[in-house]
């Protein structure tokens, strides 16, 4: 064997929390990591913005580059690790530059996947260079191989799971700690668990994109997502957190994918989960990904869907595989295979739901609110009013049998207009038991 072969020689693009990781360990655990890989791991040239700054990786004896995609067009680089982020600029100028150049690309990037996952799919088709992207959904957990290799045998009926950490830490500490939202995600930004700007996590985007690649994996559809509906967490009190309790849920923000007779169910939500299963108890920053496949039955896997160690862990198997020459379909499937997958109109997608209307606590309240169920053909399950209020608002929540999305949007609006609700009414799906 040649020392060439003996040795895979890496191009890192992006030191930053995972990329630094990812060099250190390569360095630090380098006698493991040649046993796992069959070959010597060795950086050879590396790309950030400053390189002047402090890395966790020694880097002796490492190129630096100018510019990330120039990693592509290196001799003494066989793959490229892309750790940048974003999906435009330099990370997408790297991937499609590293495919087209016939080398193998590892990358972490849920947002370049999302928006073009397809593309660089066919890319890496095309000129015959694998797309390893272990990391790119719930960090350290390994469920991109679970969808695409281990469960290839299944036709996946379900798929849903915490996608987010930020946003489960922030509704888990609201519940153990009875504070509002405000005031958790002020403290999750000082921990670092949020970013300063925390749009992207809260409002359900980053679990949007996680979800498109899972669906992608799971049903061997086309990455869609525009076809994505996506709500995030500003609107749970802290009143629905201690109703959730009572009524035997944990609310969660969920990224869910169902296969239905009328086409694929897509959504982002937080949703009432029954106390009783696996996910409600997954709390803190933890990822969870449940699955339901035709052959295995159900599977859950839990663990840690961010944060330097596990998304280093999800970068390195990548690498490992790549040095192993161990390749599959970057999404589960080749081009000629995806198949165009019906979306489920929004409208006929089909659960409970729970609302809580904040009201003036005066006859005929009740009577007003059912009356625009009844019109919108809604069937309530339970209902509830706590405390007594002569001058503010008290909360009304009322819990649904199954109905259809057109047929609650319809109710709620017809509550929203109702004198006596004061605020905007609060919805959340139920997820069945
Ligand atoms: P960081 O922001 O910590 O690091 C980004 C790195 O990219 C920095 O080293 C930065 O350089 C470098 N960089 C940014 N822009 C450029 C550019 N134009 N040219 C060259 N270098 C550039 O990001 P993370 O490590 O957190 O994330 C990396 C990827 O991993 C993202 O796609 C993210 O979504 C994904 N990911 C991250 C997880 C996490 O827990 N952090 C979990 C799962 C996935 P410099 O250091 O000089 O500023
Ligand atoms: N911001 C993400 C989260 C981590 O909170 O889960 C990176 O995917």
């Amino acid at each position: 064997m040649s020392k060439q072969q003996e040795t895979l020689r890496i191009g890192i693009a992006g030191l930053g929390t995972v990329g630094g990781e990812v060099a250190r360990l390569i360095e630090t655990e380098d006698a493991h990591l040649h046993m796992r890989a069959g070959k010597k791991l060795v950086v050879t040239a590396v790309a950030a913005r400053d390189r002047t700054k402090k890395r966790a990786a020694a880097l002796k004896n490492v190129a630096w580059v100018d510019k990330p995609v120039d990693l592509a067009n290196r001799n003494d680089v066989d793959v490229v690790v892309e750790l940048i982020g974003g999906h435009e600029g330099a990370a997408r100028d790297l991937a499609e530059a590293t495919l087209k150049k016939r080398k193998p690309l590892v990358t972490a990037n849920k947002a370049l996947l999302a928006h073009y996952g397809q593309a660089l799919a066919g890319l890496s088709e095309a000129y015959d260079a694998p797309l390893y992207c272990e990391a790119a959904v719930a960090g350290g957990i390994p469920v991109i191989k679970t969808l695409r290799e281990a469960l290839a045998g299944n036709t996946m009926l379900e798929v849903y799971g915490i996608l987010n950490g930020t946003c489960n830490y922030i509704l888990s500490t609201m519940r153990q700690s009875g504070r509002t939202f405000a005031d958790v995600l002020g403290e999750a930004q000082k921990l670092g668990y949020a970013e300063a700007d925390p749009t992207f996590d809260i409002d359900g985007m980053d679990a949007g994109h996680k979800l498109v690649i899972l669906s992608a994996l799971a049903y061997g559809a086309p990455v869609n997502l525009p076809g994505l509906k996506a709500d995030g967490i500003r609107a749970i009190s802290a009143n629905d957190i201690l109703f959730a309790d009572e009524l035997g849920y944990r609310i969660k923000l969920l990224g869910i994918a169902r296969m239905t007779p009328q086409g694929l169910m897509q959504r982002v939500a937080p949703y009432m989960v029954p106390q009783n299963s696996a996910l409600a108890h997954v709390d803190g920053v933890m990822n969870a990904i449940y699955m339901q496949g035709s052959a295995v039955g159900p599977l859950t896997l839990i663990g840690r869907g961010a944060g330097a160690g596990p998304t280093a862990s999800a970068v390195l198997s990548d690498i490992i595989d790549c040095a192993r020459g161990r390749q599959a379909s970057a999404l589960a499937v080749s081009s000629q295979h995806v198949k165009a997958v019906n979306m489920l109109p929004d409208e006929m997608s089909e659960s409970a739901f729970y609302v809580r209307l904040m009201v003036m606590d005066k006859p005929g309240v009740l009577a007003e609110l059912a009356a625009i169920l009844r019109d919108a053909r809604i069937s309530i399950q339970s209902l509830l009013q706590k405390g007594r209020a002569e001058a503010g608002p008290v909360a009304v929540v009322f819990i649904t049998h199954d109905t259809n999305e057109k047929a609650m949007a319809d109710a709620l609006l017809g509550l929203a207009k109702m004198q006596t609700v004061l605020e905007p009414p609060c919805l959340i799906r139920i997820l069945p038991d």
